[in-house]
């Protein structure tokens, strides 16, 4: 229904600023009755971290800041849900206007700087749903004023372990000071340490909680090898790749939004993060799963991304431009590559990485 209704609400949203057609977006969505989720093709279930999601395309990180509607976005036909980025205290964020849209590009720049309603109100209303179907992880990160960052993020999952299917490690905004630095290794190696010690002490007894590490696009393959390394010895569950490019292709015709300070998504973003998810592919030879995301705007960009290594994928700013109807298009367009290749889901994963990682895609 909601999905019907995106054309008709599409000018309406785009006419307004764009943070305020969201909050109205998140408003309308809470206001929703929740019906069960479509059910999914057999064939576009994927088993992963010990989970069976329903199918592979996910909601990224970022749409659902204040974990306010996982359930309604799940009925909306997605496999699963990323909410947050959590912090632990609540913080404002920057200030307004902080999110952009590049309408010729297909593409958003946003410079939230991790705006939460902090970890208790995250806790509350993850606790409201607590026994409800459905795959729901919340991306954390740090305070902007914290004094020690590693200890923000193992407030969050001593916090959230036992609310959520899965974490995600958030290294990677660009919108926090410092925040990618976190990304170095030896920082890096600390913090996993320490986030998988907090785990196994706040799951004790219960499902574990998947922990996954969310990458830059930005990054060398050096750093990449190093983040790759350092996430398996620590025993990260997988990775996600990636999140907003502070780069700015030439290419973008929206010359004057271009210049906007923060994290660049959407069509533009695809060929990186897909060239950069193949090489993380390469490096992670199948030891833990990969979750695609960057520009995922139709079947064919997420087919991509699966030939690329994904074992699951996610969006976001797509929705802004093509509204929820794209779960179900992207969903039908995967069934329809599995039958014309005669393959299945984990068989497809992967298969063009060495081209995609060349660049060759
Ligand atoms: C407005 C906005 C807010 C975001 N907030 C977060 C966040 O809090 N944490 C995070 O890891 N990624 C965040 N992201 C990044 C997305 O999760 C995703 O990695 C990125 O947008 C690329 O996917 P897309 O091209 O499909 O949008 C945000 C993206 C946007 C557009």
């Amino acid at each position: 229904m909601i999905g019907a209704l995106f054309p008709l609400a599409k000018p309406v949203l785009h006419a307004l600023d764009p943070e305020t057609a969201h909050h109205l977006t998140i408003r309308g969505l809470s206001l929703m009755p929740v019906p069960a989720a479509p059910k999914d093709d057999e064939r576009l279930a994927v088993d992963a971290f010990g989970r069976g999601f329903p199918n592979p395309v996910g909601l990224a990180a970022g749409f659902d800041k204040q974990c306010e509607v996982p359930d309604q976005l799940l009925s909306l036909g997605f496999g699963f849900v990323e909410l947050g980025g959590v912090v632990p205290k609540p913080q404002a964020g920057n200030p307004r206007p902080r999110l952009f849209r590049l309408t010729q590009d297909e593409a958003v720049i946003n410079r939230f700087g991790l705006n939460s309603d902090g970890l208790d109100a995250a806790r509350r209303r993850l606790s409201r749903r607590r026994d409800r179907p459905g795959i729901v992880g919340v991306n954390i990160g740090a305070n902007k004023d914290s004094a020690d960052r590693i200890a923000d993020y193992v407030a969050c999952v001593r916090g959230l372990c036992g609310l959520t299917d899965f974490l995600t490690i958030n290294v990677s905004s660009p919108n926090t000071p410092g925040l990618r630095d976190l990304q170095g290794e030896a920082f890096l190696d600390d913090l996993l340490a320490r986030c998988i010690d907090a785990r196994e002490l706040a799951d004790e007894g219960r499902r574990r909680t998947t922990i996954l590490l969310k990458i830059a696009p930005d990054i060398s393959l050096e750093t990449l090898d190093a983040i790759v390394a350092t996430a398996l010895k620590r025993g990260i569950d997988g990775l996600t790749v990636s999140n907003t490019t502070v780069a700015r292709p030439d290419a973008l015709k929206e010359k004057a939004l271009a210049g906007e300070t923060g994290g660049l998504s959407g069509r533009p973003l695809f060929r990186p993060s897909t060239r950069l998810l193949a090489q993380a592919f390469q490096r992670v030879e199948r030891r833990i799963p990969l979750i695609g995301v960057g520009g995922v705007d139709s079947a064919e960009t997420a087919w991509a991304k699966i030939r690329a290594g994904a074992s699951l994928i996610q969006l976001y700013s797509a929705m802004i431009y093509k509204g929820p109807g794209l779960i179900g298009e992207i969903k039908r367009g995967l069934l329809e590559k599995l039958q014309a290749e005669k393959m299945s889901l984990p068989q497809a994963t992967g298969r063009d990485a060495p081209d995609i990682a060349e660049g060759r895609f």
